[in-house]
């Protein structure tokens, strides 16, 4: 099948710890619970993306360590794998992040496969395909590469460097990035260090100042989002609902954003599904623990627009 959305970004397994207090340098401290979760940027997206219905492939890089229970859990949701790589000698991308009673966290970053990507050869079949295509965490280079290629100037592009816009990005990258894509994702945080990058005020100047440049998708956690287009400006509610463990809503909404563009749904539209969707994941602990179907979306998106 031929995707419509392209999804490139991390696979990764989260190992999560749960300490009463974080140590101090040079002691240790007792892990109070530890649990592993399937995750990454990319896998996430695609499999919830895949899982709404949209056919959808994920281009990432892992090692041969990759649990088959994985690989089966994003097939069994239809993502398309094809240029999924398994790079020889590398492991996972894997992460520990442990949590204290205080909330206070310590991460542990292995990027494993993903390592290396500015210099592996660029993965363009899925893009080429695609009507979409969507960039997350991963190599500056390698997208800038990619965006770079013939024939995917008509295609939605997807700019959504998530938390690694601060420390892997810099301004000259990014600047470059925004002249060939035509959406950005961001939270609340990402949003500023993407205003300081371009010399920016604000979105709609950032937006003005990019002509190819269609719309802003700026989530805000429990107040929602705001997404800004190039004659509007509008605000979609948050889903009101327990939050369990918020890891992952930023990515489920970019999948109920991404099932509403495949159906050909209003900007409006699209942001109620994303947060209905994210609303799914920040109710139980994990990722990818607990997927919600199109159906499910469709209806509590509805009623954020009622
Ligand atoms: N407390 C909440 N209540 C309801 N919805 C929420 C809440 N927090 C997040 N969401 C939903 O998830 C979406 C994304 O959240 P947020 O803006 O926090 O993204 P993020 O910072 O990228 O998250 P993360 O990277 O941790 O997944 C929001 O637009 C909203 O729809
Ligand atoms: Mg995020």
């Amino acid at each position: 099948m031929r995707p419509f959305l392209c999804v490139y970004g991390h696979t990764n397994i989260d190992h999560l710890l749960t300490l009463k207090e974080l140590p101090e340098r040079n002691t240790s401290s007792n892990v109070l619970s530890k649990k592993s979760f399937f995750g990454g940027t990319g896998a996430n997206v695609a499999t919830m993306a895949s899982a709404l219905g949209v056919p959808t492939a994920l281009i990432s890089y892992v090692g041969k360590d990759l649990p088959p229970e994985f690989r089966q859990l994003m097939e069994s949701k239809g993502v398309i794998l094809d240029e999924m790589v398994e790079v020889d000698g590398k492991e996972t991308p894997t992460v520990w992040i442990a949590t204290d009673e205080k909330e206070d966290q310590v991460a542990f970053v292995f990027q494993g496969a993903m390592a290396d990507m500015s210099s592996y050869p660029v993965q363009v079949k899925g893009a080429k395909d695609a009507l979409a295509i969507h960039l997350m965490t991963g190599s500056p280079d390698y997208y800038l590469r990619l965006l770079a290629q013939p024939n995917l100037l008509r295609k939605r592009r997807g700019l959504d460097p998530a938390q690694e816009i601060h420390h892997v990005w810099d301004a000259e990258r990014f600047q470059k990035a925004l002249g060939f894509t035509d959406m950005l994702f961001c939270n609340r945080n990402e949003l500023a260090t993407a205003l300081r990058y371009t010399g920016k005020e604000g979105p709609v100047e950032l937006l003005d100042s990019y002509r190819g440049m269609q719309v802003i998708v700026n989530t805000l956690g429990g107040h929602g989002a705001r997404i800004y287009g190039r004659n509007e400006v509008l605000d979609v509610p948050a889903a009101k609902v327990k939050v369990v463990d918020p890891t992952g809503a930023g990515d489920a909404f970019r999948a109920g954003f991404y099932a509403g563009l495949y159906r050909g749904k209003s900007w409006m539209e699209c942001g109620a599904l994303g947060c209905s969707a994210a609303s799914f994941a920040i109710s139980t602990q994990g990722s990818l623990t607990s997927i919600p179907d199109w159906g499910m979306v469709e209806e509590r998106a509805r009623s954020l627009l009622r």
